[in-house]
């Protein structure tokens, strides 16, 4: 395991690919989970194919800085939720769990991106650097989406549930 800078941030860009491919995952159920939400299906299915350019464009960071990446570490997509099965749960509250899991993602990928570019300027790797920040501005984005979005998805949900 490489200790030097260059060898910590090729780790923690390689962490991230694997926070990438784990949200992928996330993604792609909770768009088909908002399927009768036109709006939010939408944007959550353009974040996903965002959400699969980052990962390759996180994947040419590590080799340009000469490692591989590993195989998709498991602990992304169990910290995120991802794989667990809502099905036996009522379609609102579905919806709104995965608002703020979504919510919290992306805020998780912000500290990452903002970690990992401070990193990059530090390690005189401004290219990399110049590679990552379009990325956060993408989960930026995202994150002001949901931040409007959270709010009447649980008001609709109450709503649908009062008697
Ligand atoms: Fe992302």
């Amino acid at each position: 395991m490489p200790t030097n800078g260059k060898g910590r941030l090729v780790t923690w860009l390689d962490d991230a690919y694997s926070m990438e491919r784990a949200l992928e995952h996330l993604l792609e159920q909770h768009a088909k989970d908002a399927e009768g939400h036109a709006e939010v299906h939408e944007r959550l299915t353009r974040h996903l194919e965002e959400t699969r350019r980052q990962a390759e464009t996180v994947k040419g960071c590590v080799e340009e800085l000469g490692g591989s990446v590993s195989r998709p570490k498991k602990a992304f997509a169990k910290f995120f939720g991802a794989g667990q099965a809502m099905t036996n749960k009522p379609l609102q509250d579905t919806l709104v769990k995965n608002a703020i899991a979504d919510y919290a993602a992306e805020h998780f990928e912000i500290a990452s991106y903002r970690a990992l570019i401070d990193a990059a300027e530090q390690l005189g790797e401004a290219e990399v650097a110049d590679k990552l920040r379009p990325i956060l501005r993408q989960e930026e984005d995202m994150a002001r989406f949901l931040e409007q979005h959270l709010p009447p998805v649980v008001h609709e949900q109450l709503g649908q549930g009062a008697s």
